[in-house]
Order: structure tokens, then C-alpha cells, then sequence
């Protein structure tokens, strides 16, 4: 195997399939590479930036033979911000790439076959969607932080291109703190807010007839469709019934909750944060609220429930907590994740408890980056 040290510039290699996490497969002298910006069929020369035991990582710096898909970035700093790493790729292949991740995934980890498709939630542009942005300073002005690093990228002029205009760069009045000192731009009902992210601002979203406080700094969807096709997705796959009870697992400032309750279900929410507890018990007084860790409070809610919402962070919800919810027999469970890899596993762990994934929807619910949204249906049956 040869000696490779970050830096190098290797090949020209030949990029084979997409993998999870927005790179590509390509092998340098036996040696698995998993290059980014790059497109299956290309040849390019690769920048190592990571070297491990068994594979190295890079990025793709020269294109000799370049895929029919690729396009011009719409960024110019697309390659060395952290933010988006798919810009060099058509937005229909984009959704194909994704199609192809969840496919692999729920095969591989759950025997799970997929023939769906990853549902477009615009724009059709694919630019200018995400409400929440995170600048970062290096001491003299705001900036956007490198991939898997602590690099300051200058915003380009015009702005960072996935956020919403309001948000595209932090205007003359928001002076640039110490380095390292990050300030979050956020879209809230009444316009742009920018706040410290460690801070206690609250913002109100409204959504579905409610107002919803959150945090700006706490767990908001991204996406502006995000909270109508995702919780939409959850009650055409649960068909809540009025009478029925619900948990709302890892239930940030109770949306799910909040949709539950209005058609008449009676919710328990379980969430880590005490800050969203507290602001979820006001956004839906009609549920109750628990905090602490699911893993924990499960214990002690009741052993009954005819219908879960999951939607935990990337690691997943883990076999001890499929296992634990499970075991009250729900009539369904509606699995909203970030992760297809820790969805797939986690609907691994049902099968084990005779449970079975009905359906599963993927949602483009991130333009641009290699991020997919999955909603799973889970039932009794094998
Ligand atoms: C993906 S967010 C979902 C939030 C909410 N369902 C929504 O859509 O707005 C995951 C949430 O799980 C919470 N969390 C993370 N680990 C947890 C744990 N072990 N127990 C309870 N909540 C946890 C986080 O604070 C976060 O609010």
C-alpha cells in the first residue's frame, strides 16, 4: 500500500459509486479514497485531506473526464465552505444520488428493498431555502466554517447562496465578534433575526394556525416546506384518530405534538431539552410535556400507546429505545430521520420486535448538500 500524506494531489483516478456522507468511492493504489465534488464515471486528481488506516479521504481538484451531470457551481466558494456539497451537480441527479444512498442503506443495513423516489420540495432553483445559517468570525468579519474544520470562509459577494435573501450575509449592523464567535441569521414570522446561538432569543414560528416559540439557537427545521411535508407525511401514515393516545419522542418544541393534539389525540411529548419543553408546553397546552432522555423517561410513561412519533438526532434512537417503544404495541409509528444509515439500522432493531417498515418517503428537503429527510411508516407484521 503506498504512503500517502494529506496534501498529496493523486491520479488521475477513476470515481466509481456514490457513498453516504456526500463523496464517492475511487481507489489510489489498492487504497479506498472517498473523494468529494467529484461524479461517478469521472476522472479527476484528488487532494488527499484525511488519511486512516484503511482509506484515505479528498477532494476532487482536477476534472479530466467530467460526468454529463456536472455544472457550474453556483457558489464560488462551493468546495471549500462546509455548508453544500453538492453545487457541482444537477439538481435532478442530486435527487437521484440521494435516491440511490437511501436505497443502499435500507438494503444493506435492514434488508429493506426501496423502489421509491426522493419527493422534490423546491425551490426549483435549489438556491436561496435554509432559515437558519450559522456565520462564524475570524476576528475582523463574519464568515462560514471550511469543511470538517475550523477554517473561516470568506462569504462570497452576494452572499451565501442556500439562504434565504434576508439571511445571506450578516448586514453592517452586526458587528464581527472575537475569533471564533458564531452568529446564527434565522427567518423567523416576523422577519430575519440574528442572534447568538448560545443566547436565550426566542422566535416565533407560525405554522398550521399556531405560533410556535423556539429558541433560535434550539432544533427548527431548515427548510421552509420542511414542517408542512413532514408532518403531513406523519399524519397520512398515522391516520391519528380522535381518542387515541400518541408519544411525540424526541419532540423538540412539539410540532408533531402539536399536529397530534388538534385532530383530538392525546399526546405525551418526550424531549432532552429543557429550554424546548418549557417552550413546547406553551406552544401546545393541550399536551404534556417530559423532560429528559427518551432512553430514560420511557420507563415511566405508559405501557399502552396506540401511536409514536420518532424523530431523534442523526445517531438514530438505538435498539434499547425501538426495543422500549415497541413493546407497547403501537398500531404505527411514523420514523422521521436525517440519517438513512441510522433509520435503516433502527428499523433493523423493529423487524427484531415484529414490527415492519410499511413504507418510507425521502424528502429533498436539503438543495445542494448530500442531507435527506426520511419518513418511515412502521407496523406489526413481519
Ligand atoms: C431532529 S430533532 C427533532 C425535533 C422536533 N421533532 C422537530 O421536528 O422540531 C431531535 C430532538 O431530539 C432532542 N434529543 C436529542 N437526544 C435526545 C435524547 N436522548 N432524549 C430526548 N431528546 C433528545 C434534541 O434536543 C432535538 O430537539
Amino acid at each position: 500500500m503506498s504512503d500517502l500524506a494529506v496534501g498529496d494531489v493523486v491520479g488521475p483516478l477513476t470515481v466509481g459509486r456514490v457513498a453516504h456522507g456526500g463523496h464517492w468511492v475511487a481507489r489510489h493504489e489498492g487504497r479506498v479514497v472517498f473523494v468529494r465534488h467529484a461524479l461517478e464515471g469521472e476522472v479527476v486528481r484528488v487532494r488527499i485531506t484525511e488519511v486512516a488506516k484503511r482509506f484515505a479521504r479528498g477532494d476532487a481538484v482536477e476534472v479530466r473526464v467530467a460526468s454529463a451531470h456536472r455544472v457550474e457551481p453556483p457558489c464560488p466558494v462551493a468546495g471549500a465552505c462546509g455548508g453544500c456539497d453538492l453545487q457541482h451537480v444537477d439538481l435532478a441527479h442530486q435527487r437521484e444520488l440521494k435516491r440511490q444512498v437511501v436505497a443502499e442503506q435500507l438494503t444493506r443495513l435492514a434488508g429493506v428493498g426501496w423502489d421509491g423516489t426522493v419527493e422534490d420540495c423546491g425551490p426549483g432553483t435549489g438556491l436561496g431555502w435554509r432559515t437558519r445559517v450559522r456565520y462564524v468570525s475570524d476576528g475582523t468579519s463574519w464568515g462560514l466554517r471550511g469543511h470538517r474544520s475550523h477554517a473561516v470562509v470568506a462569504v462570497p459577494p452576494g452572499g451565501c447562496r442556500i439562504a434565504r435573501p434576508g439571511l445571506a450575509e450578516p448586514g453592517a449592523e452586526v458587528a464581527a465578534g472575537a475569533a471564533g464567535e458564531q452568529l446564527l441569521g434565522v427567518e423567523s414570522s416576523d422577519g430575519p433575526v440574528w442572534a447568538d446561538p448560545a443566547g436565550d432569543t426566542v422566535v416565533r414560528q407560525r405554522f398550521a394556525g399556531r405560533d410556535h416559540a423556539v429558541h433560535a439557537g434550539g432544533f427548527w427545521q431548515v427548510h421552509p416546506r420542511a414542517v408542512d411535508v413532514l408532518t403531513a407525511a406523519v399524519t397520512e401514515g398515522l391516520e391519528p384518530r380522535s381518542g387515541e393516545t400518541a408519544l411525540d419522542l424526541y419532540c423538540g418544541v412539539g410540532v408533531f405534538a402539536g399536529v397530534l393534539a388538534a385532530r383530538g389525540v392525546e399526546v405525551i411529548g418526550v424531549e432532552g431539552s429543557r429550554d424546548a419543553v418549557a417552550l413546547a408546553s406553551g406552544n401546545v397546552p393541550e399536551a404534556r410535556f417530559v423532560a429528559g432522555s427518551v432512553d430514560r423517561v420511557l420507563r415511566r410513561l405508559p405501557d399502552a400507546v396506540d401511536l409514536i412519533v420518532l424523530d431523534p438526532p442523526r445517531v438514530g434512537a438505538g435498539r434499547a429505545v425501538v426495543a422500549g417503544i415497541l413493546s407497547r404495541r403501537p398500531r404505527a409509528v411514523a420514523y422521521v430521520a436525517c440519517d438513512p444509515a441510522a433509520l435503516a439500522r433502527d428499523i433493523a432493531f423493529a423487524g427484531e420486535q415484529g414490527y415492519r417498515a410499511a413504507s418510507v418517503r425521502a424528502f429533498d428537503l436539503f438543495p445542494q448538500t448530500h442531507h435527506v429527510e426520511c419518513v418511515a411508516l412502521l407496523v406489526p407484521g413481519a
